[in-house]
């Protein structure tokens, strides 16, 4: 796989990218991805929001604080794993990014997936799930099953599961949310145990 112009190897992040001019005008700065480089599990996500783009880190806002939350109630911490997103620069007025702007981001998101090499992906929403097994989803009923991404002739199993804010609309969706997690907790290493230990 070649290494895409803006790609910072050392960073695993990026660096000026100018692909998507909406997007290269509005953003604050590009979101790249956070945690371990050698993360047994990565979260992939659709696209920054309002805090993200300010802050620069994915899921900080209130989905944030729900993944936070769901990740403690099975033993893990943010910092044992790793998150990142489709697409890297927020697109305006919260809207999905387009086809366009996940195929410009696409070689980033490839290159995250084979430098991080986790154990297993996990799709926060339906954009990242179609995205990246390049099918339709039905998000709430496949929430909790496994799939796969081939990427640079590696095969990597994908977990759905539901965006964390569908819970803060949708509570009848938490129980899928978290058992979905509890799932992923099993791939963290150590039967899920984090370094939050007892806490
Ligand atoms: N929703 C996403 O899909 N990604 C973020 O980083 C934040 C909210």
């Amino acid at each position: 796989m070649d290494k895409p112009a803006c790609w910072n190897e050392e960073r695993v992040g990026v660096t000026g990218c100018e692909r998507c001019p909406e997007l290269g005008d509005s953003r604050s700065q590009i979101v790249d991805g956070v945690g371990p480089t050698d993360a047994a599990v990565l979260f992939v996500g659709e696209a920054p929001g309002a805090n993200e783009d300010e802050d620069g880190e994915p899921f900080v806002g209130r989905s944030g604080d729900v993944l936070d939350d769901g990740l403690r109630g099975v033993g893990l911490a943010r910092a044992d794993v790793r998150i990142t997103n489709c697409v890297r620069c927020r697109p305006p007025d919260n809207r999905d990014p387009t086809g366009d702007e996940l195929t410009n981001c696409r070689g980033y998101l490839d290159r995250e997936i084979t430098t991080v090499d986790p154990d297993l992906v996990v799709t926060l929403g339906k954009v990242p799930a179609e995205h990246l097994l390049d099918r339709s989803v039905g998000v709430t009923g496949e929430a909790g099953n496994l799939d796969a991404v081939t990427v640079d002739g590696e095969e990597y199993p994908v977990l759905l599961c539901v965006h964390p804010a569908a819970t803060l609309y949708d509570p009848s969706q938490r129980g899928t949310f978290e058992s979905t997690l509890s799932t992923a907790a099993e791939y963290a290493g150590d039967g899920g145990q984090s370094t939050l230990g007892e806490f």
